[in-house]
């Protein structure tokens, strides 16, 4: 027996603890390759028996292990990412509300006073475009629906089973009158998904079948969305709770009630898929939506970190999932107007959550007591651990994908960098794409420069997007110190500034009024109320009574749903309402629902 060798296994004996769970990588990793070395010279010469290389080879395997578990656990632990949290600098509410929804803690523990908040528990873009285009182009009958020849050729997508199928998409998404997971959000999360892919060259990266998956994902993310949480599901125990194992419970079923609708023919918009393409289609669609649960959101985050500092590639259904997450999560990084309002018509939806929990005898979930809830300062909390890392992470994400294929592109001259070729991520969008003879390469072939590679300015869409992330936050800023003074005086004097803040919310509302009831085209129409119907706490944004159509002088316009006009409404460049719409009369009570929705 060598004498070496057994001071080889001496030694790994006597270090071995240090590298159990806990030892730093960096050096495990060091003494790894030091005894592997080490076995290799002592195998060269001959100088070691079998017993004993057995059992160093053994050891490394151990240490190997020791390894990867603390890397694992290094990776799943979301602790680190929001330490950071000041336990003075954000409000308890806020933080046991970013604690409960945001983690995978199922429920909401009561804390002890004394303990310290935890967070742990804390086809091709222009196809894409006609899809979505043509989609809300319809009509009563087919009459005057004219499709370019060379679409109606490449468009797989039987366009009334398009038709039936959006309409049953409207009425699911309408089917419980919410303020805020409605049609509306349905199509403003779509058309943001689509302006991402656009505005950060990534559907370069995609093939078309991806680009469907997105847009056909974002379409169905929140389908039939019943206006209450997972966790209030799974503390009524209601029936979706009880099918999906309080696993994503709303997630799970909004996929699964989008594909159950496709099962019916006449709504079969993916009928002329081929096997493969439909069950890659279905797979990344049920990732995705699955992925927009915001129980895993840190996790998500993390992970999607872990991947941007490796050198191989980013995994496409990952980054489709971060768009679509983003997207879902991307008003704060809409004009304030638009934020204020989709925040408003969020806390209406929380709120009526809250009566429904009152009238059960339940606790009141995070942000959804009417009487104390801290909206400002939630949004501030909202704004700074959620959507600014997440945007952040976004864009980086972004760079890391499209920049070498913009590289690429540039050195190769492609027609206006329409030609996909192989990033040294290892994209391979062409090659992607001709792996589906049905669904042919992403490029253009530089028809269309402007959504070419070309045209993309990473730097100004992050640059904008913070801008705007950081104007909105200091717009709650200045509402939470009124907030805060409500909070912190006694019973009578708080309804006395409760009123203040109410008078604040009032001006601030007749302000945005004042400001949208302008269109942009210089036309005035009566602004969409959501603002008032939040202050009067009553009204649904999608309500029926809603669904009158404010006077446009576009007539393509005219047969537009509210989605579809709140969608064109809005300025994709910057997110500015161009129109408004809804009168103040039409603002009404709505009655009251049934307590538990499912
Ligand atoms: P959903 O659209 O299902 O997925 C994203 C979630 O983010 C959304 O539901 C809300 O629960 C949450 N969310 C979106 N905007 C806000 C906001 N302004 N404040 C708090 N939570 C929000
Ligand atoms: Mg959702
Ligand atoms: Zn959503």
């Amino acid at each position: 027996m060598g004498a070496r060798a057994t001071e080889t296994t001496r030694e790994l004996e006597s270090t071995s603890i240090k590298y159990q769970i806990g030892g730093h990588a960096e050096k495990m990793w060091q003494r790894l390759k030091g005894i592997l070395r080490c076995l290799v010279k002592q195998l060269e010469k001959g100088d070691i028996n079998v017993v004993d290389l057995k059992k160093n080879i053994e050891y490394a395997a151990s240490v190997l292990e020791a390894v990867y578990i603390d890397e694992t656990r290094k990776l799943l632990d979301t602790e680190d990412e929001l330490s950071d949290i000041q336990s003075d600098s954000v409000p308890l509410e806020v933080r046991d509300w970013l604690a409960s929804t945001f983690t995978r803690e199922m429920g909401i523990v009561k804390r002890r006073p004394e303990e310290k908040p935890k967070f742990r528990s804390i086809v091709h873009a222009v196809q894409a475009g006609i899809f979505v285009e043509r989609m809300y182009r319809r009509t009563s009958s087919m009459v005057g629906l004219a499709y370019p020849a060379e679409v109606i050729v490449t468009f797989k997508i039987p366009v009334p089973n398009l038709i039936s199928f959006a309409e049953a998409l409207e009425v699911g998404y309408s089917k419980y009158k919410n303020p805020y997971h409605n049609l509306i959000h349905a199509a403003d999360v779509t058309q943001t998904v689509h302006y991402i892919m656009i505005h950060t060259g990534i559907m370069h990266w995609l093939t078309e079948l991806e680009i469907l998956a997105m847009i056909f994902a974002a379409a169905v993310h929140d389908y039939e969305h019943t206006g209450t949480t997972n966790n209030f599901h799974i503390q009524t125990r209601s029936d979706v709770a009880i099918l999906y194992n309080d696993r994503s419970v709303l997630e799970n079923h909004h996929v699964s009630a989008a594909y159950r609708l496709m099962q019916e023919e006449e709504m079969n918009i993916l009928a002329n898929l081929t096997k493969d393409d439909w069950r890659e289609l279905r797979s990344l669609v049920i990732e995705m939506v699955l992925s927009t649960d915001m129980s895993g959101h840190f996790q998500q985050i993390k992970t999607m970190r872990h991947t941007l500092q490796q050198t191989e590639g980013v995994d496409k259904a990952k980054a489709m999932s971060l768009i679509l997450h983003a997207a879902d999560i991307s008003h704060p990084a809409k004009s304030w107007e638009l934020h204020y309002r989709w925040t408003m018509a969020l806390m209406e939806e929380f709120f009526r959550q809250g009566d429904k929990e009152a009238a059960l005898g339940l606790q009141f979930s995070p942000l959804c007591d009417r009487k104390s809830t801290l909206v400002a300062q939630s949004q501030i909390g909202f704004i700074d651990f959620i959507v600014e890392p997440t945007f952040s992470l976004l864009t980086d994400s972004m760079e890391k994908i499209v920049m070498p294929l913009i590289e690429e592109a540039s050195k190769s001259e492609s027609p206006a960098f329409g030609t996909p070729s192989q990033n040294s991520l290892g994209a391979v969008s062409n090659a992607e794409a001709q792996r589906r003879p049905s669904f042919k390469s992403t490029s253009d072939g530089g028809t269309h420069t402007e959504n070419s590679l070309a045209t993309v300015n990473l730097t100004s869409f992050k640059d904008n997007l913070m801008k705007i992330i950081q104007a909105n936050k200091e717009r709650w800023k200045e509402l939470a110190v009124e907030e805060e003074l409500v909070k912190n005086v006694g019973e009578q004097e708080k309804d006395q500034s409760r009123n203040s803040t109410d008078a604040q919310l009032q001006e601030e509302t007749t302000r945005i009024q004042n400001e949208s009831s302008q269109g942009s085209d210089g036309t005035t129409c009566p602004p969409r109320s959501i603002v008032l119907q939040v202050v009067s706490f009553d009204t649904p944004l999608s309500d029926e009574s809603n669904s009158e159509k404010c006077t446009n002088s576009d007539p393509n316009q005219k047969d537009l749903t509210d989605a579809q006009q709140e969608t064109q409404n809005t300025d994709p460049q910057n997110g500015e309402p161009k129109h408004c719409k809804k009168s103040e009369d039409s603002v009404k009570a709505t009655e009251k629902e049934a307590l538990i929705q499912n």
